[in-house]
């Protein structure tokens, strides 16, 4: 089997390659390097590629043959979102009808899509099924719902089968520390948790403790990029078995508080990680957490991470890595 990873230099796609690799699947990463890294690109051939020149994406389709594309290429930060929406919906629209325009112009009908729970915004109940009101806040979860509707419409029109897996908070690193989460400028949680017990960043904000949780922090449900991972290769067999636009809403189910994430991380790391209070962050929900019901009895998906430590234990090691 041939699958293209788009955006295979990026922090999920690069481990989606090691993933495919591993279980003998050839692969090949398109990707513009804006925001990846060359040296993530370990597995499979690189090929340099814009989703917003046309052109590049022929060039990039013309003489292989794909079994498959899996599309990580995206802007992702909801703050940045707010402030340059013009941006997400160039890359995340736009790149991606250029995309299934070049999958049909090539005869690649299978897809494997990386949405977001951010198309659901403001949850309205404790557990977020695949049903949940999809009623997004900002540009980026927007840019992903359109891209959904775009997928059905595919499928009604062209019979492209499709998976968009609606992360929730993806996190940790692949186990023998090889690749990890490197963004610039770095927003996420886990990672600027773990610079501060290092002390290779500053001491970290708490973005709110006056959220109606249990500490008053916000809960996320963080799920380990590897068991992300999984559940593209699972989508895969999905597909050839069902025709259509499926959607999938991908979390462990379970929620962890920010302060949980500092003690956690103490714990793995043995450091403590200085951290201050800070106002609350525009857009953030209080509670994200998925059910994981449907994915887990449909696609068959066996998270192997349901407890935070080794998540955190293989971000850890990561931010270790001399290099780093
Ligand atoms: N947080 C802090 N301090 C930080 C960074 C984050 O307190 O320095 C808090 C945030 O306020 C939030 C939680 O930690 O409550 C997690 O924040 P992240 O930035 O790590 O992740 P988000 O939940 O904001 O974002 C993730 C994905 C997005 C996706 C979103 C869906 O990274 O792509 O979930 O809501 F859109």
């Amino acid at each position: 089997m041939q699958v293209l990873v788009c955006g295979g230099a990026g922090y999920i796609g690069s481990h989606m390659a090691k993933w495919l690799a591993a279980r003998d699947v050839a692969v090949t990463v398109l990707d513009n390097l804006s925001t990846g890294h060359r040296e993530a690109v370990q597995w499979g051939e690189l090929v340099q590629a814009d989703l917003l020149d046309p052109a590049s994406l022929d060039r990039a389709f013309a003489g292989r043959r794909f079994d498959a594309v899996m599309h990580f290429c995206a802007r992702s930060l909801v703050g940045e979102s707010m402030t340059q929406p013009y941006a997400y919906y160039a890359n995340n629209v736009s790149g991606t009808l250029n995309l299934l325009q070049a999958m049909q112009q090539h005869g690649v009908g299978r897809l494997v899509f990386s949405s977001t729970a951010a198309v659901f915004g403001q949850p309205t109940r404790d557990r977020i099924d695949e049903d949940h009101p999809r009623a997004p806040i900002n540009p980026y979860g927007a840019s992903k719902l359109m891209v959904e509707r775009m997928l059905t419409d595919a499928y009604a029109a062209y019979g492209l089968r499709s998976v968009a897996l609606r992360y929730f908070n993806a996190a940790g690193a692949s186990p023998d520390g090889d690749i990890g989460e490197a963004h610039t400028p770095e927003t996420h949680l886990i990672p600027n948790v773990l610079r501060a017990a290092l002390g290779t960043g500053p001491a970290l904000k708490v973005f709110g403790d006056d959220y109606p949780t249990a500490d008053g922090t916000c809960v996320r449900d963080y799920v380990h990029v590897d068991d992300l991972a999984q559940a593209h290769l699972l989508s895969l067999a999905y597909m050839d078995q069902h025709a259509g636009a499926h959607v999938f809403n991908l979390g462990n189910g379970r929620g962890f508080s920010v302060r949980e994430v500092i003690g956690a991380a103490e714990q793995v790391s043995g450091k403590v990680v200085a951290h201050e209070i800070a106002p609350r962050r525009a857009g953030d929900p209080a509670v994200l957490v998925a059910s994981s019901e449907r994915v887990r009895t449909e696609l068959g998906w066996q998270p192997k991470y349901t407890a935070l430590a080794p998540i955190i234990e293989s971000a850890w090691r990561w931010h270790c890595k001399p290099s780093f």
